[in-house]
């Protein structure tokens, strides 16, 4: 198992690349199903969810080839066997996302459940419910979700929550749907509308994507289409808090300003001087310490729950005190006893902790137990003394492209070491 070995080595200078965004690749891997031709997908990031969701769709009978500069193609005409197994189900709950599309263009579908994850329980109820509401039939026996239909129907459906990937997934059942389906309560993550984008290139009929309620005119049938995904604006985020967090200069080039406003506006109120230039970010701290921060995440535009853990980062060497409450998840703090292990002054009290500033970490050997937890101990590496050694990082490996390539780019001290 890999290990990444962070040695503290001052302020972070100079420009990274951000690459596309997983969770928009996610659902548009998925989606390549429901179309009758071959589909070109551009800026599909080098992650290791990719390649799982890629083996999910070979494994169905999709041929997916690699090409050069970040370019999949895709030939679903093949599909053969409309079920996602358990095994590659567990590493990977977005494997949910090809239920909408098999049902929708097959009439059949079998999913295992993702069952539990380190950050709450998350359930995928209502995305069983809104295919119910199309007229599916759903059973959920053996650990697995089985579902029948005959051509599904347009629906009304009211998201109890604002669900990402259950917005994604109706979505793309509907598009296929007969007649109008209307979904409220939809999300409104940039990666919902490139999802829509790309549907819409396959010759779907939505409208009101980044609202929160969309409009689905079913069509018979979707072709082949090229798209190029977004990027990735949560691996922007955690390289301007790299920035931050080191009172360093940062350039993120390719990275879609937009779509970061309430991350961009608490690095500011953190004390960082941020321009945007046309899709570049620039982040400059003037070398100074970061002032502590409140944070709440919350859907989209708020602030999003992938960064709560990279703003605890910095809040524990920030001046002052700051508080982070997350709304999204249950049970996703789990960075706070590493972080603590590194000498951070934090309290938590339900979903809120309160986090004391102190001038430094101390490196430790820490573990990482998901993705952003994962990132955000790379993050207080960065500035701990001495070295902090990060265990389990195929989460990392999950959702960050040659990270320690990157971080290393900017003058990072960073090594990937095998046990
Ligand atoms: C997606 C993102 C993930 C991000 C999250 C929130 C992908 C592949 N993953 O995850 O990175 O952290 O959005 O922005 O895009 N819920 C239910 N019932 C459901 C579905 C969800 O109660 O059927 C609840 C969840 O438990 C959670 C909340 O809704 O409390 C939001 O979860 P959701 O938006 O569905 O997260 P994901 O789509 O899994």
């Amino acid at each position: 198992m890999d290990q990444l070995i962070v040695t503290g080595n001052g302020a972070l200078t100079g420009e990274v690349r951000i690459s596309g965004a997983k969770n928009a690749a996610l659902p548009i891997l998925a989606a390549t199903m429901l179309a009758d031709g071959p589909i070109l997908i551009d800026n599909v990031p080098h992650l290791h969810d990719v390649t799982t969701m890629i083996e999910l769709l070979g494994r169905m009978g999709v041929q997916v080839t690699l090409g050069e500069r970040m370019q999949v193609e895709v030939d679903p005409r093949g599909v053969h066997t409309l079920a996602a197994p358990y095994e590659l189900v567990k590493t990977m709950r977005a494997s949910i996302l090809v239920l909408g599309p098999l049902l929708a263009r097959y009439g059949e579908a079998e999913v295992s459940l993702p069952g539990g994850c380190a950050i709450g329980s998350r359930p995928v109820d209502l995305h069983i419910r809104g295919l119910t509401a199309m007229g599916a039939e759903i059973r959920v026996e053996n650990g697995y979700i089985r579902a029948r239909a005959g051509r599904l129907k347009g629906a009304r459906i009211v998201l109890e929550t604002v669900t990402v990937t259950g917005t994604e997934n109706l979505m793309m059942a509907a598009c296929l749907a007969d007649g109008e389906t209307i979904i409220e309560n939809a999300a409104r993550e940039p990666e919902v509308v490139d999802l829509a984008r790309f549907l819409s290139a396959m010759g779907a009929r939505i409208e009101g994507a980044g609202t929160d309620t969309l409009r689905i005119q079913g069509v018979r049938s979707l072709h082949g289409a090229r798209h190029q995904v977004l990027p990735d604006r949560i691996e922007a985020g955690t390289y301007l808090v790299a920035g931050a967090i080191t009172r360093g200069k940062i350039m993120a080039r390719g990275a879609c300003p937009g779509v970061l406003d309430a991350v961009l506006q608490k690095l500011r109120e953190a004390g960082a001087e941020v321009t945007v230039h046309g899709e570049d970010i620039e982040l400059d701290t003037g070398g100074r310490r970061p002032s502590a921060v409140n944070v709440r995440t919350a859907p989209y535009p708020a602030f999003p729950t992938d960064m709560q853990a990279q703003f605890m980062a910095l809040n524990t060497v920030a001046d002052g005190v700051g508080t982070i409450a997350e709304t999204v998840f249950e049970n996703r703090f789990m960075h706070v006893q590493e972080m603590q292990r590194m000498g951070a002054r934090i309290q938590v009290e339900g979903n809120l902790a309160v986090v004391t500033g102190c001038e430094t970490l101390t490196g430790a050997p820490v573990m990482a137990t998901d993705l952003r937890a994962s990132a955000s101990l790379v993050l207080a590496g960065l500035v701990a003394e001495g070295d902090t050694t990060v265990d389990r990082i195929y989460h990392l490996d999950r959702g960050y492209e040659r990270i320690e390539e990157k971080l290393g780019q900017l003058g990072a001290k960073i090594r990937r070491v095998r046990k």
